[in-house]
């Protein structure tokens, strides 16, 4: 299976990014495919408008490559800090690119990052947009790493002075689990569906 992994910052060095490594060593340990990393400190894309529906569209254009890369994956893991109460600005405009034609009905497992207690805020914000235009399927079991300079620093130990830490390792190593299970079943649903898709495009 091939699996996207979006990092949601666009800070030199963040916690998404490395946390985006974790993950990726986590799946790798759960033989979970193929992993293909876009990390939005790297991304240049511009504020996203019409012409991205325009096929040599400014936006089109820039797109055009991860376009590509997002409709060979089959399922996608959006690991978003929350910043001010929200997705960061980056992601928010990563996220207007993305189609139902290249993610329809593929699932999305959400994790949030937070140097604190919060980051409840990062997944309502993608859990509350995002889905009508991509008809992406989120996964229930979404993660909030809190404290992640902590998980990051004691995730490896066999065991972390910081119960927590092994709990929240756990949960991201059932999330993966589960999100490779919701790929492979709805395949089906996706041929299934493709024509529906093509009709309505956009969700209500
Ligand atoms: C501009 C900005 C706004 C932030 N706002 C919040 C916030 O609303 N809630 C929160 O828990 N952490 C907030 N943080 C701290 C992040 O949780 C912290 O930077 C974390 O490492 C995730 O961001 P990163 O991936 O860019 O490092 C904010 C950080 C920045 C840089």
């Amino acid at each position: 299976m091939n699996v996207m992994i979006v990092s949601g910052s666009n800070r030199q060095d963040s916690n998404s990014g490395k946390l985006s490594q974790v993950i990726m060593e986590l799946a790798i340990a759960q033989n979970l495919g193929t992993l293909d990393l876009v990390d939005l400190e790297n991304v240049e894309l511009p504020i996203w408008d019409h012409t991205a529906w325009q096929a040599d569209g400014r936006c089109a254009q820039a797109f055009a490559p991860y376009a590509e890369r997002i409709r060979q994956a089959e399922a996608y893991i959006f690991v978003v800090p929350e910043w001010n109460g929200a997705k960061p600005a980056v992601l928010a405009n990563f996220c207007q690119y993305c189609s139902s034609s290249i993610m329809g009905h593929k699932p999305v497992l959400i994790v949030a990052v937070s140097t604190g207690v919060s980051g409840g805020y990062a997944i309502a914000d993608m859990r509350s947009t995002f889905y009508k235009n991509t008809a992406v399927v989120y996964t229930p079991n979404h993660v909030i790493v809190r404290f992640v300079d902590t998980f990051l620093t004691q995730w490896r130990n066999e065991q972390p002075a910081d119960e927590n830490v092994a709990v929240v390792r756990e949960r991201l190593e059932q999330a993966l689990y589960s999100l490779e299970l919701y790929a492979r079943h709805l395949k089906p649903v996706r041929e299934n569906l493709s024509a529906q898709l093509q009709k309505y495009p956009f969700g209500m």
